[in-house]
């Protein structure tokens, strides 16, 4: 059976974004016919509201609660005052949304668990929430080798593993992520999985170190964060530097036949890649 353009139009919408983007259209239309002031267009404000501001809580009830080393760490990493924190010399402004946080925390460590990972390699890691998230389900003798650019974050981050039974397994590399990546490329490093959450206008050149440089073992999964950053690939109008980085990653992504991958609508945006058997 095929499906013609028209019966495809018709579908009705059965996913909470789908069903927002609907409601919202149809708000729009109501609006632009000059209803603003009708009980029922306001009633549709405060559902789509309910639909979209609801999502993000319900998900973190319904995904298995955080350790409380990792509540801790979380809880640390809002207390501190990043506004106050030096700037300059090229290095990121660092603040507190950085955190990926429970639920992204609770998929890299069932993914960690799943593909019974022992090695894993982390880009970007901050005060380390998806670090030692990731540490927490690998066994007593896994690594999770995290690169950190900035010196005083990595120090925040080694205090807060320090009270954790599983942050021994935690090796930080301070230093750009790009020299690190190729150091452990020519000392023969390979990973089961990587995690990259560094700045947004290094991944492309992040990707193609880890896979030039052998990074990932064939069977392994890279997880790459923000590849939704905010909307702005498929919005139209302006993109941030961010955005368009994005986009160029998503695009590069999509074009490289030696792999797969699916982008997962979570928080910012979630892409698993894994390579192509034989590709
Ligand atoms: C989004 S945060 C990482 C969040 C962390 N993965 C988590 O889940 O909590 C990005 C981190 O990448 C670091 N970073 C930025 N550019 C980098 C580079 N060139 N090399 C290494 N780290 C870098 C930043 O200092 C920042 O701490």
């Amino acid at each position: 059976m095929t499906t013609t353009p028209a019966a495809a139009s018709r579908a009705r919408p059965v996913t909470p974004m789908g069903i927002l983007a609907a409601s919202l259209k149809d708000i729009v239309s109501r609006l632009e016919a000059g209803d603003a002031g009708e009980p029922s267009v306001i009633g549709s404000i405060s559902v789509a509201l309910e639909l979209a501001g609801g999502l993000d809580a319900y998900v973190a009830l319904c995904t298995t609660p955080e350790s409380p080393a990792l509540q801790a760490l979380a809880q640390r990493t809002s207390a501190h005052d990043w506004a106050g924190q030096p700037v300059g010399n090229g290095m990121p402004v660092l603040e507190q949304e950085m955190l990926s946080g429970h639920v992204e925390g609770q998929l890299l460590k069932f993914l960690v668990r799943a593909t019974r990972s022992e090695r894993v390699l982390e880009i970007g890691m901050f005060t380390g929430y998806s670090a030692l998230a990731m540490a927490e389900a690998l066994p007593a003798d896994g690594v999770v080798v995290a690169c950190e650019i900035d010196a005083g974050v990595a120090d925040f981050a080694r205090a807060c593993f320090s009270v954790s039974p599983h942050g021994g397994k935690i090796v930080v590399e301070v230093g750009n992520a790009s020299d690190t990546l190729q150091r452990l490329a020519k000392e023969g490093a390979t990973f089961d999985l990587i995690f990259l959450d560094a700045d947004k206008v290094g991944y492309e050149e992040y990707f193609r170190l880890i896979l030039d440089g052998g990074l990932v073992a064939p069977h392994g999964v890279i997880c790459v964060d923000n590849t939704l950053m905010q909307g702005d690939p498929y919005m139209t109008g302006a993109s941030s530097p961010n955005g368009q980085a994005i986009a160029a990653f998503n695009k590069m992504v999509a074009d490289d036949p030696g792999v797969e991958q699916v982008l997962l609508p979570l928080r910012d945006g979630l892409t698993l890649i894994s390579l192509v058997e034989g590709g």
